[in-house]
C-alpha cells in the first residue's frame, strides 16, 4: 500500500519531532498530529514557530518547513484517525501510580483509549503503529481490542519504537542508527511492514531499516534503554570508588572507552540520570521479569535504578556535609534544572530530587535554567508531595540571570550540563558569593584547576 495519509496520536516529545521530520522528508504524505491537550496543539500551531511547545535544536526550522504544507496539528482526533491509512500511537506510558503494579508497571490506559477510539472510528483497513515504548506483548492487547469492532475492518499492528534522545531529536531522526519495525509473519503483516519501510526509505538507507517480529521489536526498545542506563549507573558506581581511592572517573572512562568492545559513549559520570524514560522503562522491565517469575533477572536490572537513586542522594548529602553539616537558611544556587542540556524537559530530572533533599534540610534554593520557568520548577517539586506548595514556594526562587542567581550564595551546584555554564565569568560569580565559596559540579563540565585558582572549593563527581 502506498502511504499518503498518516495520523499520529500524541503531540509530545516523540510525536511532534518524529512527525515533523516525516512530513519534511515525505512531502507527498499528509501528516496530522493530534492530541487531547488543546493548549499543546495551539502552541504547535502558534504563528511564531519559536513558540512551539518543545525546545529542540533545529526543530522550529523543520516545523516551519512543513507546517501548513503537509504537516498539521489538530485536536480533532476522530477525523484524523478516519482519514489515515497509518496511525502512530505516540501517547505517554507512565509508571502506574495506583493498583496492581503501582510504582513499576507501565500504565497502559492511554494506549487502550487510543485502541478503542481507533476501533470505533475506523471504517477502512488500517495499519496501527506502536511508537510509544510498551511492555513486550502489548500488541496482543491492542489487537484484541481492534479485532472486536464487529465492522469487518482489518488492522495490522506494527511495533516501531523510537530511539531519539531529547536535545538531539532532530539529528537523531534525520540520521538514525537504525529504524526498527516489528510485524506479523503473515503476508498481510509483511505488506504492512513494507509500507512503513517505504516511508522511512525516503531518507534512511535500507540497510539501516531492521525488520523483526513484534515481540523482538517491543523488547528491543526496553533492552536498549536498560543497557544505556546501566552504563551510566556503572560509571556512577565507579565514581564513588574513584573519590575514595584518588582515581579520576574521567580518566577511567576515557581509558575503558578506548576499548572498542566497550566504546566511549554514555560513560559520563553525573549526579544521576533523569528523563521520562530510563527509570520508567527499567521498572517496567523489572515488573515484566517478575511477572514471569524471573526474580534474578528482575533484581539484576533493578540495581540500575537503586544505584541511580543512591547517586542523586549522595550528591545532596555531599553538599550538606561539606557545608559543615547544615544548609539551614543557606542560599544554594542550582545552575540547570532540565534533565539534560538542550531541552526544556524536566521529567525525573536529578535536580528535582536534590532540591527536595536540600529543602528538607531547610536550604533556600535559587534556580537558573535557560529553558525552564519558575512555574515548572514549582510544579516538579509539588508533584513529589513532600510538603505543601506554599512551603515549596517559600524555599525556591528562579532567576532570569545566572549572576543574580549566584549572588550571595553559599554554594553553587551544577545540575545540567548547559554549554553556556562553561563560558561564565567565574571570577565575577566568586566575588559575589559567601566565603568559602563552594561549587559542586554534578556534571564535571568546569575546569577544576581554574576554579580552584580563583578560590572556589570545587568538588566534581568521581575525583
Ligand atoms: P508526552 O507526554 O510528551 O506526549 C504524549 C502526548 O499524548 C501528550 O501530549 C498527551 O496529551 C497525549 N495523549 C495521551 N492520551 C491521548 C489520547 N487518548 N488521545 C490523544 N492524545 C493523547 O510523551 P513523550 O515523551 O512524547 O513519550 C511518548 C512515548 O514515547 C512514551 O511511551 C515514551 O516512553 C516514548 N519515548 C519517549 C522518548 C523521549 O525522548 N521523550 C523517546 C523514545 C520513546
Ligand atoms: C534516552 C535514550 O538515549 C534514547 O535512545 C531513547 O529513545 C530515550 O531515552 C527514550 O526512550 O525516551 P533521553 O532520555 O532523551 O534518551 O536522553 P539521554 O541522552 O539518554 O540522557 C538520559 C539521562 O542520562 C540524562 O539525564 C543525561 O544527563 C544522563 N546521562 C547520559 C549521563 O548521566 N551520562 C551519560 O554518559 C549519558
Amino acid at each position: 500500500m502506498k502511504i499518503t495519509k498518516i495520523c499520529c496520536i500524541g503531540a509530545g516529545y516523540v510525536g511532534g519531532p518524529t512527525m515533523a521530520v516525516i512530513a519534511q522528508k515525505c512531502p507527498h504524505i499528509q501528516v496530522t498530529v493530534v492530541d487531547l491537550n488543546e493548549e499543546r496543539i495551539a502552541a504547535w500551531n502558534d504563528k511564531d514557530v519559536n513558540n512551539i511547545p518543545i525546545y529542540e535544536p533545529g526543530l522550529a526550522e523543520v516545523v516551519a518547513d512543513a507546517r501548513g504544507r503537509n504537516l498539521f496539528f489538530s485536536t480533532d482526533v476522530d477525523k484524523a484517525i478516519a482519514e489515515a491509512q497509518v496511525i502512530f500511537i505516540s501517547v505517554n506510558t507512565p509508571t502506574k501510580t495506583y493498583g496492581k503494579g503501582k510504582g513499576m508497571a507501565a500504565d497502559l490506559k492511554f494506549i487502550e483509549l487510543c485502541a478503542r477510539q481507533i476501533a470505533r472510528v475506523s471504517k477502512e483497513d488500517k495499519i496501527v503503529v506502536e511508537k510509544s515504548t510498551l511492555p513486550v506483548r502489548t500488541a496482543e492487547a491492542i489487537k484484541s481490542i481492534l479485532d472486536h469492532t464487529g465492522n469487518g475492518v482489518q488492522f495490522q499492528i506494527l511495533s516501531n519504537p523510537e530511539f531519539l534522545a531529547e536535545g538531539t531529536a532532530v539529528t537523531d531522526l534525520l540520521n538514525p542508527d537504525r529504524i526498527l519495525i516489528g510485524g506479523d509473519a503473515s503476508d498481510e503483516g509483511q505488506k504492512a511492514i513494507q509500507s512503513l519501510v517505504e516511508v522511512y526509505g525516503n531518507w534512511v538507507s535500507k540497510d539501516k531499516i531492521l525488520t523483526t517480529n513484534v515481540w523482538s521489536s517491543e523488547l528491543s526498545k526496553l533492552t536498549a534503554n536498560a543497557f544505556l542506563a546501566q552504563r551510566i549507573s556503572s560509571i556512577n558506581a565507579m565514581s564513588e570508588l574513584c573519590e575514595k581511592t584518588g582515581a579520576d572517573v574521567n580518566e577511567v572512562a576515557k581509558a575503558i572507552g578506548m576499548d572498542s568492545r566497550i566504546g566511549a559513549k554514555f560513560l559520563k559520570a553525573s549526579v544521576g540520570f533523569g528523563g521520562s524514560c530510563f527509570q520508567k522503562d527499567i521498572l517496567n522491565l523489572v515488573y515484566i521479569a517478575k511477572s514471569y517469575g524471573l526474580n534474578e533477572v528482575a533484581d539484576y536490572w533493578e540495581q540500575v535504578i537503586i544505584m541511580n537513586d543512591y547517586q542523586k542522594r549522595r550528591f545532596s548529602n555531599k553538599i550538606v556535609q561539606t557545608l559543615y553539616n547544615t544548609v539551614s537558611g543557606k542560599k544554594i544556587t542550582f545552575l540547570g534544572w532540565a534533565f539534560k542540556k538542550d531541552t526544556n524537559d524536566t521529567r525525573e530530572s536529578a535536580a528535582i530530587y536534590v532540591a527536595d533533599d536540600l529543602i528538607n534540610e531547610q536550604a533556600q534554593i535559587a534556580v537558573f535554567d535557560p529553558k525552564v520557568s519558575q512555574k515548572k520548577v514549582l510544579a516538579d517539586l509539588n508533584y513529589l508531595e513532600t510538603r505543601s506548595s506554599d512551603k515549596n514556594e517559600d524555599s525556591v526562587t528562579s532567576f532570569e540571570d545566572p549572576y543574580q542567581a549566584c549572588k550571595g550564595a553559599h554554594a553553587i551546584a551544577i545540575l545540567t550540563e548547559w554549554d553556556a555554564f562553561t563560558e561564565y565569568n567565574w571570577q565575577k560569580i566568586y566575588d559575589s558569593m559567601q566565603k568559602p565559596a563552594f561549587l559542586f559540579d554534578g556534571r564535571n563540565i568546569l575546569n577544576a584547576q581554574e576554579l580552584r585558582a580563583i578560590g572556589f572549593v570545587y568538588q566534581a563527581i568521581g575525583s
